[in-house]
């Protein structure tokens, strides 16, 4: 008798440096679970073909990563309610029937704040720059959070207005330029921009972080990130990148598809260490 291997994968374009392989591999060999996990380079204009033909091929499941979340949000059956007000989903989980969709981001942020790094956010003044994906994906798990207020900001105003329009009903949440946030402070500042592929931060005014505020990246690297040493620079008491946050959205796609939960401390410390 044969034991079947599960086989799961993200996609993505880029996709080839990709830590997610390695990620779920990890979970694998620590839960025992049989799986495998490979990463799948998709053309521009083909998610949703790939997508098929893997879950025609007897995938269980998928990550989706840039630029297709959107493409995935489309491509799934049913969706959560969170990735549904995302607009964008990064799990795909194939069901008999019917493709559920998912979105991660958000709740693995939260987790990686509140349970590796003990950040209660209920109550926080929260600053999120950015108004693309990056910042929707993660709004509705923040709010949940209860913080006193989230403010939206972004070099094109109005994309950040519409941002907080959209989840308005959700807490107390605003959108600006950043120009508008002279005079104003926050206890936590997350950047959700791309500024950062370019090493730069986006302009923001001297005092809006807090004087025992922290700043949060919700990218990484193997160097600290552009935002990481602003927040340094501005006196942060802590500024994080976003490695903690990829690993805990990995965690909760696992337990979406397997059930369990893995423990994600030794991954993040293997992941550190190159
Ligand atoms: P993602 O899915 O990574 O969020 P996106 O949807 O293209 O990508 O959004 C990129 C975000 O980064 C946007 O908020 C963008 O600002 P605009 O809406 O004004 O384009 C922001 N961004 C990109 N480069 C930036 C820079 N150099 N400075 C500040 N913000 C930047």
């Amino acid at each position: 008798m044969t034991i079947q291997t599960d086989q799961y994968a993200v996609m993505g374009n880029p996709i080839a440096h990709s830590k997610s392989p390695r990620i779920h591999t990890l979970f694998a060999a620590q839960t025992g679970q049989n799986l495998e996990y490979r990463a799948i380079l998709v053309e521009a204009s083909g998610f949703a073909a790939a997508a098929r033909a893997f879950q025609e091929a007897g995938g269980k499941g998928m990550n989706v990563t840039v630029p297709f979340k959107q493409d995935a949000w489309v491509f799934a059956d049913l969706l959560s309610v969170r990735a549904d007000r995302a607009g964008a989903v990064n799990t795909l989980i194939f069901e008999p029937g019917a493709v559920r969709g998912d979105n991660t981001d958000g709740p693995g942020l939260v987790r990686d704040l509140a349970i590796n790094h003990g950040y209660r956010l209920a109550g926080r003044r929260i600053l999120v720059l950015g108004a693309g994906g990056a910042a929707r994906g993660v709004l509705q798990p923040l709010l949940a959070e209860q913080p006193a207020q989230l403010v939206i900001a972004n070099r094109t105003a109005s994309k950040a207005l519409e941002l907080a329009l959209r989840f308005g009903d959700l807490g107390t949440v605003s959108g600006c330029g950043f120009a508008e946030l002279v005079g104003r402070r926050f206890d936590l500042i997350i950047n959700a921009t791309a500024a950062g592929l370019n090493d730069t931060v986006p302009p923001l005014p001297e005092g809006v972080l807090a004087p025992d505020g922290w700043c949060y990246d919700l990218m990484y690297d193997s160097e600290p990130t552009a935002f990481v040493r602003w927040g340094r620079e501005h006196g942060a008491v802590r500024s994080l990148d976003g490695l903690g946050m990829l690993v805990e959205q990995a965690a909760e796609s696992f337990h979406l598809w397997r059930g369990v939960w893995p423990e994600t401390k030794p991954v993040i410390a293997a992941l550190r260490g190159g």
